[in-house]
């Protein structure tokens, strides 16, 4: 695995990876990038972002779990003038532990390179961000200024160390009004992300702003003008459903699909339905659920 600081790149420090015949193919639109990135959580990213810049908020933006880049373009779509972006993600290095290893063998070995992400991200932007080859862990040692960032998404490892270390890296490069988005925070295959992130909330002093199915996003800081800045767009004309809750006295807002209505069914998929044993059967509808859910946007299992 390289060290940290040979990994580390400057904006402009590393060639472009255009050429060459074993060059990656860039994508055509940043919805075709492969990623986990989807149309609801795509919004309130732009949604937040926009109104911290409209707010005269300035901070670098960070994230932590790049892939091919797919939600990284859109976090440099919302780069003001002075602002950085750094992205950390082990792309195609080791990773630290057997168990990220593991991770990283069943997930993302296949697919995912460091020149893939570049060739993504330039595909869209004139500049590389800030890349940092390495686990997160790294991170910890300062290298991100404390209290520089507005904003952090945090979408690499899924296991609850990793996870836990993560939020305090995200804790610490925050501004005091800044934002955290943790991805996976309640899917089923990843009950490390929940447990580290409602420790957060209840011994770390993390607040719920807003929860939408796939990420959970916080501040430690005041969580009142974000869900009033939340609350000034009409969701629901939109296809959203808009829901509010609260978790032992914090309120947080809820952001959802709305359901479409049910399609006629197909002959072949109702005899299909018909046919399947009944195990096999619910195992399909979840499945067209999590689908739907997810917005069908271009998503992979992980
Ligand atoms: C779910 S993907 C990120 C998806 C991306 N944010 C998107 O929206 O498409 C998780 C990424 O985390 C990276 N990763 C996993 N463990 C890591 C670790 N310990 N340190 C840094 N990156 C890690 C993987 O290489 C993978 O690219």
């Amino acid at each position: 695995m390289p060290s940290a600081e040979t990994a580390e790149s400057g904006r402009s420090a590393l060639p472009r990876s255009g050429g060459g015949p074993d060059a990656p193919r860039p994508a055509a639109h940043p919805d075709s990038i492969p990623g986990w990135f989807f149309r609801l959580d795509q919004e309130a990213f732009r949604h937040l972002l926009t109104a911290q810049s409209e707010a005269g908020r300035t901070g670098d933006i960070l994230e932590l779990g790049s892939y091919l880049g797919r939600s990284a373009v859109l976090l440099g779509d919302h780069l003001r003038p002075g602002e950085r972006l750094t992205v950390c993600d082990l792309f195609d290095s080791e990773a630290g532990d057997a168990d990220n290893d593991a991770e990283m063998s069943m997930s993302y070995r296949s697919s995912l390179t460091r020149r893939g992400f570049e060739a993504n991200y330039l595909a869209f932007h004139p500049e590389l961000p800030t890349i940092v080859q390495a686990p997160t862990s790294v991170l910890a040692d300062g290298r991100v200024p404390d209290g520089s960032c507005r904003f952090v998404h945090v979408d690499a490892s899924h296991l609850y160390e990793h996870v836990a270390g993560d939020i305090e890296v995200a804790r610490k490069a925050l501004a005091e009004d800044g934002l955290v988005a943790l991805d996976d925070y309640r899917s089923e295959h990843t009950p490390g992300v929940s447990a580290a992130v409602w420790q957060a909330v209840f011994t770390g002093g993390l607040r719920p702003v807003l929860l939408t199915p796939m990420k959970f996003y916080g501040t430690w800081g005041d969580p009142e003008p974000v869900r009033e800045v939340l609350l000034t767009r009409d969701w629901r004309a939109e296809g959203f459903t808009v829901d509010e809750d609260a978790i032992a006295g914090l309120r947080v807002l809820r952001l959802n699909n709305a359901a479409r209505p049910a399609a006629p069914r197909s002959g072949p998929r109702r005899l299909l339905l018909d046919l399947l044993p009944p195990a096999a059967t619910r195992a399909l509808r979840r499945g067209l659920r999590t689908l739907r859910e997810r917005g069908g946007a271009g998503g992979r299992g992980r």
